[in-house]
């Protein structure tokens, strides 16, 4: 394997996309080390590989430039996951968001300035599309129209990265990650799919805003796929390169979701409203990705709801309220500022 003596940094490694792509690429021959300060109490994402020599576990803040730096000792591939993740949560924590999102992955790509990284991976989202045409699919050069704080970060660190080009020893990749969906074990029923499949199961009404709106989607394990290509690509065709992750089949709106769900929970209860408080609408085109790395995601939405129905089914997640920070976004758990740093700050 051409991988096996390279080591990956994760940062955010312990998150619901973090934790299958850590076991993914144990399990393909790259040593991965996992920086994660576990906001969400998610500290039993990590406890599964902690028994293999090639994981290491560091708990630390991406806003610490000594415990980056640390992080970054003898690693080759940099992978950017952490952070706030999602509209809700991010205009919940605007001051949090504003430190991690921005200033804090900020001061992480400025500091790879000194490192001698090989490949960067920055992960976005196709949220920074933003509302678009009905009738268009976007690629990789449609215009940017991020909605969310989260999303106007995502498109600051995209552009501070693509701007380092001819300034830096590295290789950085944008991918523009389609919504996920799929079972993790730092599971998140606060993601379309996943949460509209766990409502139905419990035989909740589910309110649907926006049925007609379109998202694209992508399994959780489709990611780690695909963030394994980049890393292994040659770098003339990744590098400074900007990649939407998914593929055409799984462009669902949320109407297309339920309805898959009805087929297995056909009594359920649904109502629909129009003009919900989230306005994002694409449809997004992965011709580029497949072209460029013949990448083509496995798991399709179908699938995907027989998978977390399944799980429910066999009451794999029958404690989701009792741990409602774990299953979700919804509130974040930052250490207290340090004594010192408060000094600093006075
Ligand atoms: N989940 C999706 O649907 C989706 C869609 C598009 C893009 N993405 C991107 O994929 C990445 C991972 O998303 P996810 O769903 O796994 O999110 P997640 O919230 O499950 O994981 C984020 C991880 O980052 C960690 N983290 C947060 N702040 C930190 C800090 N200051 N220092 C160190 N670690 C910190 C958290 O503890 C958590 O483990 C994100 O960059 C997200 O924008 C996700």
């Amino acid at each position: 394997m051409a991988t096996d003596k390279r080591k990956v940094l994760l940062v955010g490694g312990a998150g619901y996309v973090g934790s299958v792509m850590t076991g993914h690429l144990l399990g393909k021959g790259w040593s991965v080390r996992c920086l994660d300060q576990l906001i969400y109490k998610n500290e039993s994402c990590a406890w599964p590989y902690l028994i293999n020599p090639q994981y290491e576990f560091m708990r630390g803040d991406v806003r610490d430039p000594r415990i980056v730096t640390q992080a970054l000792k003898d690693v080759d591939d940099v992978v950017i996951l952490a952070g706030l993740v999602g509209d809700p949560i991010t205009s919940k924590f605007p001051d949090e968001s504003h430190a991690i999102n921005r200033a804090g992955i900020g001061s992480l790509i400025d500091t790879l300035r000194n490192h001698p990284v090989d490949r960067l991976i920055f992960v976005s989202t196709c949220s920074n599309y933003g509302l678009v045409e009905e009738d268009t699919a976007v690629d990789e050069n449609y215009p940017l129209a991020p909605l969310s704080l989260y999303a106007k970060h995502k498109v600051e660190m995209e552009q501070k990265i693509l701007s380092l080009k001819g300034k830096v020893g590295f290789h950085p990749t944008v991918l523009r990650f389609a919504t996920a969906f799929g079972l993790s074990s730092r599971m998140r029923f606060d993601l379309t799919v996943n949460e509209f499949v766990r409502e139905l199961h419990l035989g909740n009404e589910l309110l649907v805003f926006d049925p007609k709106t379109w998202r694209p989607y992508c399994h959780v394990s489709d990611f780690s796929r695909a963030v394994e290509q980049v890393l292994g690509a040659p770098t003339d065709k990744v590098a400074f390169e900007v990649f939407n992750v998914g593929c055409e089949e799984n462009n669902f709106t949320k109407l297309m979701v339920v309805e898959e769900i009805l087929k297995h929970i056909p009594r359920s209860k649904v109502t629909y409203q129009e003009r919900g408080a989230d306005p994002r609408n694409y449809r997004v085109n992965f011709e580029k990705i497949r072209r460029v790395l013949n990448f083509t995601p496995e798991v399709s939405v179908p699938q995907g709801v027989n998978e977390i129905l399944a799980a429910l089914r066999q009451g794999l997640f029958d404690h989701v309220e009792e741990q409602r920070h774990f299953f979700g976004n919804y509130e974040i758990f930052l250490p207290a500022p340090h004594v010192s740093d408060l000094k600093r700050a006075i």
